[in-house]
This record gives C-alpha cells, sequence and structure tokens, in this order.
C-alpha cells in the first residue's frame, strides 16, 4: 500500500474530503501555478481555499519569515512582547475602521469566530445569536452551531442558540426576483419577525459573511447589512462581520466585504489570507467589547512571530501592489466572461460575486434544479486541460475562482478560455 491516496485514506478522516477522481500532490509553486507530483502544472484559480492570497514563491514573504528563523525563534508566547504582533495589531485595527479597536490573534478562522461569539456573548450576557441560512463559520462547536448549510453541520450540539436570517443567497431565497431595494426590505422585514418568533430578545450579536464562501460565493445586494444593522441597533445587538474569505481587498470595490454595506461592524474576523498560507486568523473588535472577558484566555500560537512578520509582508505587499485595484479590475473582466459564457450555456444558472471571488451555479437545462454532476465535471474538465478551481454552494453545483490577486490579465484570459471549454464539455451546448 505505498500510493500516497491509499495511505491518506488510511489514516485520514473519511470527512476530510479530497478534490478529483485522482486527487492531486501538489509539490511546487510559483506566481498563480502549481506543479503536481507528475510534473504537471496548473494556473491556479483556487489558491487553496483563498488562502494564498498572493500567489506562491514570493520573495518578499520569503525573506521575512527567512529573517525571523535566522533569529533561533519561531516561538515566544504571549506571555512576553512581540514586537511584530503588536505592530501588525496596530495596522489591522487601522484598517478595520473599527473605533479604539483591539485585536487578539489566532491561529485560524475558526478560533477567530469562535472568539468572537464568546466576546458577543459574554459583552451581551445572551447565548442568542443570528446567523445567516446558508452560512460556514468554522469547524468547532459554536461554529458549526451557527453553520446554516446541512452539509457542513456535523454536529447539532451547540453553546449557542442560534436563529437564522433570510438573506445570503438571492438565487435560491424566496424573496428571489425582488428589485435589490424590495429583496433588502423583505429580507428586513423576516429580521424583524425572526426576532420577534425565534427569540427572546436579547440576542447577543449578528454573524454574517459579507460573501458566503462554502456557501459558493452567494452574494447579496450591496447594502442589505446595512439595513440589517439599523434594526440591531434598536435592540443593541452587535454585528459581526466575518472576513475570512472577503478580507484584504478580494473583493475588488472594498477592503473589507462588509464595505459595500455602509455599516461598520462591531467586530469583524479574519484569517485565510492574510497570511498567505502561514497559520493566523483573528478577530479586530471594538475595544470595550474585546475587553469585556472576566478571566484569562490565550491562544498559544495565536499571533506567534513567524506568522506575524510575514503576514506583515503580506499586507505591505498587498498595499504597495495595489492588489485591491487588481482584484476589483480582472474581476469585473471575470464576470463578465464568464457571463458571456452563461448566456449560451443552459447549464449555467447564476454568475455573481466580487472581485476575484466569483461562483458559477449550475442546474438543470430549463429550470433551477441543482446541477451537481455537471459542477463535478467542470472541477475535472479544468483540470484536464490545467486549471484549478475550487467547488461549493449549499447543492454542490457551484464552481468557486478565486485566484490570488496578484493575477494576471493573461491569466485571466487563460483561465476563462479553459473554462469555457470545461462547462461546454460538461454539458453546456456548444
Ligand atoms: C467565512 C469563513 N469563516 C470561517 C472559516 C473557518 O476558517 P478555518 O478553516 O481557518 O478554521 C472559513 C473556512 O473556510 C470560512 O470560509
Amino acid at each position: 500500500m505505498d500510493r500516497l491516496i491509499d495511505r491518506h485514506r488510511a489514516v485520514l478522516p473519511d470527512w476530510l474530503a479530497l478534490y478529483y477522481s485522482d486527487p492531486l500532490e501538489i509539490v511546487h509553486g510559483n506566481g498563480r501555478r502549481v506543479t503536481d507530483s507528475n510534473g504537471r502544472t496548473y494556473l491556479d484559480f483556487f489558491a487553496g481555499i483563498l488562502t494564498n492570497a498572493l500567489g506562491y514563491d514570493v520573495a518578499e514573504v520569503s525573506d521575512a519569515v527567512r529573517k525571523q528563523l535566522d533569529t533561533g525563534l519561531l516561538h515566544t508566547s504571549t506571555l512576553y512582547l512581540i514586537r511584530s504582533q503588536v505592530e501588525l495589531a496596530e495596522e489591522i485595527a487601522r484598517l478595520s475602521g473599527i473605533p479604539d479597536a483591539k485585536v487578539f490573534f489566532t491561529n485560524s478562522g475558526t478560533e477567530a469566530n469562535e472568539t468572537a461569539l464568546m466576546l458577543a456573548t459574554q459583552y451581551r450576557r445572551s447565548n442568542q445569536v443570528l446567523a445567516m441560512r446558508n452560512s460556514y463559520h468554522g469547524r468547532a462547536f459554536a461554529t458549526v452551531g451557527i453553520t446554516g448549510n446541512r452539509g457542513w453541520s456535523a454536529s447539532s450540539l451547540s453553546p449557542v442558540r442560534v436563529s437564522y436570517v433570510h438573506g445570503g443567497y438571492p438565487y435560491r431565497s424566496p424573496f428571489r426576483g425582488l428589485s435589490d431595494a424590495d429583496y433588502i426590505k423583505a429580507c428586513v422585514e423576516d429580521l424583524r419577525d425572526v426576532l420577534q418568533t425565534a427569540t427572546s430578545g436579547d440576542v447577543a450579536c449578528m454573524i454574517a459573511e459579507p460573501i458566503q464562501g462554502v456557501g459558493g460565493f452567494a452574494t447579496p445586494p450591496d447594502g442589505l447589512f446595512g439595513a440589517f444593522a439599523e434594526v440591531l441597533a434598536e435592540h443593541g445587538i452587535l454585528f459581526i462581520s466575518d472576513e475570512v474569505q472577503t478580507g484584504w481587498g478580494r473583493t475588488g470595490e472594498h477592503f473589507w466585504g462588509i464595505g459595500a454595506h455602509g455599516v461598520t461592524p462591531d467586530m469583524m474576523t479574519f484569517a485565510k489570507g492574510l497570511g498567505n498560507g502561514l497559520a493566523i486568523g483573528g478577530v479586530v473588535a471594538r475595544g470595550e467589547v474585546m475587553d469585556c472577558l472576566g478571566a484569562n484566555s490565550i491562544s498559544t500560537f495565536g499571533g506567534n512571530p513567524v506568522a506575524t512578520v510575514g503576514a506583515r509582508a503580506v499586507l505591505d505587499y498587498v498595499r504597495d501592489h495595489d492588489l485591491q485595484a487588481n482584484a476589483a479590475a480582472l474581476g469585473a473582466r471575470l464576470l463578465s466572461g464568464l457571463r458571456d459564457i452563461a448566456v449560451s450555456d443552459p447549464v449555467v444558472g447564476d454568475v455573481r460575486g466580487k472581485g476575484l471571488m466569483v461562483g458559477v451555479e449550475f442546474v438543470e437545462p430549463g429550470g433551477m434544479a441543482p446541477a451537481p454532476a455537471v459542477a463535478t465535471r467542470v472541477l475535472e474538465e479544468t483540470r484536464a486541460r490545467g486549471l484549478l478551481v475550487g467547488k461549493g454552494g449549499l447543492h454542490n453545483n457551484v464552481i468557486r475562482l478565486a485566484p490570488p490577486m496578484t493575477l494576471t490579465g493573461a491569466e485571466l484570459d487563460e483561465a476563462l478560455a479553459i473554462l469555457r471549454d470545461a462547462i461546454a464539455a460538461s454539458g453546456g451546448e456548444r
């Protein structure tokens, strides 16, 4: 039994899903391209699930990490001052736009959201949480407890009481087809109804992804969360924006996904792209919310010297190369290129997203019935043509496109040509 796939299956959990009928081992990366163990190179449009925000082999990040390694210190602990941690926190606090912001670093998005829920529930002395249908926020008990997607809800055990609100997934919403303004109005009415009927009023927080990641890059109309926030403010309910996928300029028009909604959240959570592969996440929150815990808390590895030095280099790179503007420009071309394909392919039900975060939802021709088999075929057909993409969505029928934000125009054109052929080969007409 020496095939890596067999060894993987023997010792790793069955629920750790692998892509592709013949799973891929990536052994090398450069720019936006990765090479597998058979020497085949692919253009990467999923970036390790939106985590390799800059792409591969970025000298500025490697040099910063190497310099830290050369000090002999991989870890000291938060019992001691960590200069790069303080500097990174200062920068994130400033970028957040949250007044009197403080930052707590973790190793993952899950821990970031667990922390945000801990803070909100303690601050408000309530265990009631509002989440969006079709949401995903992580894999631990509280975060699974606020997951609105059956495919990722492994347990009903939860430390919080959650009520789900409509709005994050317009394509399959009961309010589908309304104008954006009427859609928002209907969702706000639903929120009021949920507060009235499903809670005891003193709700701790609402948590939402500005664009639902695992949920298939479902994208609500701009302004939805601003309208929600007005209702929440009437009750003193905190608003948390989960920026794990949407942060750092990926959505193009704003630095944070929530920027499209005209509201400054009480907290934001982040992870993935910040470290370009280094394990780092965190919460940025209003100071009084962050400081509300009445007991010690610690994350041993959270904000460690290697991760924070690397993350500082990532943020510098994002700013110095104006990757947000690149995401906006190339994202618009990606969306319109895919919409062109959609016009002639009845299997494409919806094309949506912002910046370099674009989803294509596949349906049975002539209707809206989800077509997960088509999405699976597109995954295989793109790979066969040298392109890696992601898959997801409530019905597993969405292809997710999220390349590194350093993408070039030529690479975008290459990917669009492959996608056109792959979709045609997967059930579309041509
Ligand atoms: C929006 C969102 N929040 C939280 C998480 C959890 O992050 P992690 O896998 O780093 O724990 C994810 C992971 O995909 C995510 O997409």
